[in-house]
């Protein structure tokens, strides 16, 4: 598709890569109003673009061209060890957009540095953003203005709920709790299940009673009362719940889901720190 980048009240936005996270940021956008005809995709794989052509209408390019500097936002979708050669095909046509960076691990430095801009914002979404229901801490470069900020959330927005935080580091954190997190949650889900078998529920069935549990769980905790309260008030002394937790704590679950948010946090520097060399 050849068209121009058209803007009527939304910003022209380009982005590079058109894999999942891409699909479901421009799927979000879309339903909250963006005009297709706004929205620009490159993505080198063929029968990507044809998808995105046909089911969300956005023009695509197969690579960087004039069209690029017509946008407003250019958001970076592509895997962190492409950026840098993705960035540098595209400098030709890059204009004076504000950078979106989603790409796990690079810094807001090493982003400034390879887009050759002071106007960069870095974000961590997680997989939940495939549903509209993801969480996304954001980081901004010195140079981005307030009105930057305004814009990188508006288009952030669109995949579910976002924040800011004040650095690289912070990120890291946002990396550990809400990137990684989901994951978290399925192998909680997929203990509880298969403990649910061993009682003599079918996967089936032990899957439904897992997930509507939580669901109700999830449910009641967004009314606002603290995780504890709510945990004690449905604990009586010597009862069914309290041996289960009883159980819980005497394994140290507490402890390990410390552990565990560490760990990926240690990780998470480490890998920026890998990820910063190229750089070099
Ligand atoms: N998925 C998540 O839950 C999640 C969560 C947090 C952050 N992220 C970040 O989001 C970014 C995108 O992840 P994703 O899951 O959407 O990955 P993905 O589905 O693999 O999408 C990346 C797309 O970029 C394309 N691509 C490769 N080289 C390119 C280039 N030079 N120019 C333009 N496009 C190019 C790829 O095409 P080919 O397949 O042909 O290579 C692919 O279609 C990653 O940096 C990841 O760290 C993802």
């Amino acid at each position: 598709m050849s068209a121009p980048l058209t803007a009527k009240s939304h910003p022209r936005l380009a982005f590079i890569g058109g894999g999942q996270m891409a699909s479901a940021m421009v799927a979000g956008l879309l339903r909250a109003g963006q005009d297709p005809a706004s929205i620009l995709v490159v993505e080198p794989t063929p029968a990507q673009r044809a998808h995105l052509e046909q089911t969300l209408q956005v023009s695509t390019a197969a690579c960087a061209d004039a069209r690029l500097s017509a946008a407003d936002v250019v958001v970076w979708a592509v895997k962190p060890q492409v950026l840098r050669q993705a960035a540098d095909a595209a400098r030709a046509h890059l204009g004076a957009a504000l950078h979106v960076s989603i790409a796990a691990g690079l810094s807001l430095q090493t982003l400034s540095d390879w887009l050759h801009s002071q106007r960069v914002v870095r974000a961590m979404p997680n997989t939940a953003a495939l549903v509209g229901a993801g969480v996304t801490g954001m980081a901004a470069a010195e140079g981005v203005s307030a009105a930057d900020r305004q814009l990188a959330a508006s288009v952030l927005a669109a995949t579910g709920h976002c924040f800011w935080v004040d650095s690289d580091e912070r990120i890291d954190a946002v990396t550990a709790v809400s990137g990684s997190g989901p994951a978290y949650v399925f192998h909680f889900l997929e203990a509880f299940q298969a403990a649910a078998q061993t009682l003599g529920f079918d996967t089936e069935a032990a899957r439904e009673l897992v997930l509507r549990t939580a669901a109700g769980a999830v449910a009641q905790a967004q009314l606002g009362e603290p995780f504890g309260m709510l945990r004690a008030r449905v604990t009586s002394p010597q009862g069914t719940t309290a041996a289960a937790l009883n159980c819980l704590d005497a394994q140290g679950t507490p402890q390990a889901m410390q552990a565990a948010v560490r760990a990926a946090y240690e990780r998470a520097a480490a890998l920026s720190l890998e990820l910063s060399g190229q750089t070099a």
